[in-house]
C-alpha cells in the first residue's frame, strides 16, 4: 500500500504516518507546515511541502508518489478561526479538499479516508443523549459546515467516479504532541500550562463558575487504529463515528490532569465562550463493535500527561 497523508506533519496525521510505516505501507506526508512541523514527519517517509490549494503542486505530488490510498487530515482544524475567518476555513476545508478528491479521482486512488468531525457536526448533543451517524448534523460552525459539505462531495465523487472512502467523524481528540499553543486542544493547552505553574482558565458550559462544557474525549492511539483500519477495507460503513461515549465536564479534566502532572494550578472560572458547544458526546458503540475497546480516559491522559512531562525536562 502506498499512503499519501495530506496534513501528515500535524498532530492526527504524523502519528497516523507512524503507525502506517510500523503496518509496511509505504507512506509520503503533503502538508504546508501551516500548523504541523516538519520534526513530526517520520525519517521513512516522502515529504513534500505543499498546500492543497496549489493544484499544480498537489497534482505533480500525486504524479510523483503514485498513492493507492490517500489520508485526508489537512484542513484549518480551529472552529474558533472559522468563526473569525469562514473564508479561508473554505478554501482550505472545501476547496482544497476538493482538489485533494479531484486528484485522487485523476490518479486512480483505491480509497480515501476523510478527517471529519463529530464534535462539531451534530452541534448540541441533548442531555442523556448521544450522537449517532444517523442522527442529522445541525453544523453551526463555519467549520463544521465545511466539514460536512466535504462528506457531501465524498458521496457525489463515489457514484459520479466510483471513489471509495470512510469518513470518520473524531470526537474530541487528545494525545502527545498536540499543539498546546492554538485555541483547541485543551488536553494540551492545559498540560502546558499546568507544567509551567500558570493557572488554568474554565471555560463555562452556560454561567461562570459551573463545570464547563462536555466532551468526549478520544486518545490519538484509537483514531489512528480507525484510520487504518479504514485504509486496510476492515470498516464497511461509509462514516463512522470515533468516540468513546463517555462524558467529560472540563473541570473532571482539569482536576485528573492536575493529579496526573503531580502539580495545582490557580483554576479561574470563565464565562461561555462564543461558538462552544455545551454538550458534545458520541455513540461510539460501532466502532467499538469494529475495533474493541477504546483507551480509558485516565489512561490516555496519564500518557499524554507524561509525554508532557519528558518534554518540558
Ligand atoms: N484534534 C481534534 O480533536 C479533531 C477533531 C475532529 C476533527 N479533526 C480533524 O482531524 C484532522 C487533523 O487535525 P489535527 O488535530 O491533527 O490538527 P493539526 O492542525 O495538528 O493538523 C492539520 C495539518 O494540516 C496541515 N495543513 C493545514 N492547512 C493546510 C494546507 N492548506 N495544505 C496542506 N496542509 C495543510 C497543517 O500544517 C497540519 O499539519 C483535521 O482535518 C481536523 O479538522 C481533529
Amino acid at each position: 500500500m502506498r499512503v499519501l497523508i495530506t496534513g501528515g506533519a500535524g498532530f492526527i496525521g504524523s502519528h497516523v504516518a507512524d503507525r502506517a510505516l510500523e503496518r509496511g505501507y509505504e507512506v509520503a506526508v503533503l502538508d504546508n507546515l501551516a500548523s504541523g512541523r516538519q520534526e513530526n514527519v517520520p525519517d521513512k517517509a516522502t515529504f513534500y511541502e505543499v498546500d492543497v490549494c496549489d493544484v499544480d503542486s498537489l497534482n505533480a505530488a500525486f504524479a510523483d508518489f503514485r498513492p493507492t490510498h490517500v489520508n485526508h487530515q489537512a484542513a484549518q482544524a480551529s472552529v474558533a478561526v472559522s468563526v473569525r475567518n469562514p473564508l479561508m476555513d473554505a478554501s482550505v476545508n472545501i476547496l482544497g479538499s476538493l482538489n485533494v478528491l479531484t486528484a485522487s479521482v485523476a490518479h486512480q486512488v483505491e480509497r480515501i479516508v476523510f478527517a471529519s468531525t463529530g464534535g462539531a457536526i451534530y452541534g448540541e448533543v441533548p442531555e442523556s443523549t448521544r450522537a449517532d451517524t444517523d442522527t442529522v448534523p445541525v453544523p453551526i460552525s463555519p467549520y463544521a459546515c465545511s466539514k460536512f459539505a466535504v462528506e457531501k462531495y465524498l458521496e457525489c465523487f463515489r457514484i459520479e467516479h466510483g471513489l471509495t472512502y470512510n469518513v470518520l467523524r473524531y470526537a474530541n481528540v487528545y494525545g502527545p504532541r498536540q499543539d498546546p499553543h492554538g485555541e483547541a486542544g485543551v488536553v494540551a493547552i492545559f498540560c502546558n500550562r499546568i507544567m509551567a505553574g500558570k493557572g488554568i482558565q474554565l471555560n463555562a458550559m452556560c454561567i461562570s463558575g459551573d463545570d464547563g462544557c462536555i466532551r468526549d474525549y478520544v486518545y490519538v492511539k484509537d483514531v489512528v487504529e480507525a484510520n487504518i483500519a479504514s485504509m486496510e477495507n476492515r470498516i464497511p460503513d461509509p462514516v463512522l463515528n470515533i468516540g468513546t461515549g463517555t462524558e467529560t465536564t472540563t473541570r473532571q479534566l482539569a482536576c485528573s490532569l492536575q493529579e496526573h502532572l503531580g502539580k495545582s494550578v490557580n483554576v479561574t472560572p470563565s464565562g461561555h465562550r462564543a461558538g462552544d458547544i455545551q454538550r458534545s458526546v458520541l455513540n461510539g458503540d460501532r466502532l467499538t463493535e469494529l475495533l474493541g475497546k477504546s483507551v480509558p480516559l485516565d489512561q490516555g491522559l496519564g500518557e499524554t500527561a507524561n509525554w508532557f512531562k519528558q518534554r518540558s525536562t
